[in-house]
């Protein structure tokens, strides 16, 4: 198969679909692989480790979406490079369809199979998700904690403290792979963690594994409420995966909250779970609605883009390796899960999760994919 590797153009985004040793071994399998000038940049690699790992290098993206039978990128495609997809043409990224409906139009318009990392399944797990959770989660106390300093606008709060005086307070709503790494770092950080969660299994093993070090309890519209007045700092991590974001705080839960509150915003590729939240850049990460400062950034890992690049890689490049040398359909078949991935597939969506947000309607993957 031809696979191809853009540059991603996304605001501030420096990640890359392929590293050079993926190119290596998806060429030892047989794969002719070409990656965009400059793709690597961002993470310090350069055209010529993959030239030397097998792989062409083209100047021109519109001959890498022209030639390419597979395409492997990051995020979601940008309108401009839906526009390029052709039809039967596969896609592999993170697409989170439901918080986007044009790209979704664009999409089905294009005819191309769109496989998006973040409902592929493994068991209950979202494998391809998980490694940018954990940096997500990781990197949205960091942020919050940046946010909190008067100099960027918090209320010069520090989360650890000082000797006699009090640390500060970080509420963590959802309590999977993103709200547990948040509320690890800022434990170590020093501060006082609460994780709220509706599934009382998750509260019950979380409360075994933290021991009290961090209190978790049932998420609901009055712990909610109670929660977030006493918090400094509130990280929104929740998902059901492949819909919208449920918004689990509301505009006026933000009138009861203290001024100067620093919200970190994870699951907004997914729409966001504050009722006030839109995506925002990593140029321009920030801004405040009801005294409280929004921290919306829809790809945080893509701030360290080459952790982030290498711990997808590793997730991701089985699955590649699969869809190139079986292609889709025998991919789907052979590894349980691969199928929840397919989101849109020539002209139809797949995915049930998305269309029913979308209110659009879907067809199962078997019958789109066997379509011609
Ligand atoms: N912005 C980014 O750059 C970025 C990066 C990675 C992940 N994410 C997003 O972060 C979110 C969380 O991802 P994850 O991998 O931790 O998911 P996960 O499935 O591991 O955890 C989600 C948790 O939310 C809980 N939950 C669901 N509805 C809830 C509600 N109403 N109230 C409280 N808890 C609720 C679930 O029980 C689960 O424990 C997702 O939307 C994901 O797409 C964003």
């Amino acid at each position: 198969m031809i696979i191809g590797v853009p540059k991603e153009i996304k605001n501030n985004e420096f990640r890359v679909g392929l590293t050079p040793d993926s190119v290596k071994v998806l060429v030892s399998h047989g794969q002719i692989l070409k990656v965009e000038a400059g793709a690597g940049m961002g993470i310090g690699v350069s055209d010529k480790e993959y030239l030397e790992a097998g792989a062409e290098v083209i100047s021109e993206v519109g001959e890498i979406f022209r030639d390419s039978e597979l395409i492997i990128k990051v995020k979601e495609p940008q309108p401009e490079e839906c526009k390029l997809l052709r039809k039967e043409q596969i896609l592999f990224t993170y697409l989170h369809l439901a918080a986007d409906r044009r790209q979704t139009e664009l999409l089905l318009e294009s005819g191309a199979i769109a496989i998006g990392y973040e409902t592929v399944k493994k068991g209950g797990d979202l494998p391809l998700l998980a490694p940018m959770s954990e940096i997500a989660g990781k990197l949205s106390v960091q942020a919050g904690a940046r946010f909190l300093e008067k100099s960027f606008g918090g209320t010069g709060i520090l989360l650890g403290g000082a000797a006699g005086v009090l640390p500060a307070r970080v509420l963590v709503i959802g309590g999977g792979i993103v709200g547990q790494n948040a509320a690890q770092v800022a434990l170590g950080m020093g501060a006082e963690v609460s994780i709220l969660d509706t599934s009382a299994g998750k509260v019950r093993s979380l409360n075994d594994k933290y021991r009290g070090s961090i209190k978790c309890s049932l998420s609901g519209t009055d712990s909610i409420k109670r929660h977030s007045q006493a918090s400094d700092l509130i990280i929104g991590a929740v998902l059901s995966p492949g819909a919208g974001a449920p918004k689990v705080v509301t505009r006026e839960t933000l009138r009861i909250m203290r001024p100067g509150t620093v919200i970190v915003d994870v699951a907004i590729d997914q729409g966001g779970c504050f009722e006030t939240s839109r995506p925002t850049t990593h140029e321009d990460p920030v801004f405040v609605v009801e005294g409280v400062l929004h921290y919306c950034v829809a790809n945080i890992p893509g701030a360290v883009p080459k952790t982030s690049t290498f711990a997808l890689n590793k997730v991701t490049l089985p699955y590649i390796i699969k869809l190139a040398t079986r292609g889709p359909d025998a991919a789907f078949t052979e590894i349980p899960g691969f199928s929840d991935g397919l989101n849109i597939c020539k002209g139809k969506l797949t995915n049930k999760a998305v269309a029913d947000h979308l209110e659009l309607p879907h067809v199962d993957w078997v019958s789109a994919i066997g379509e011609g």
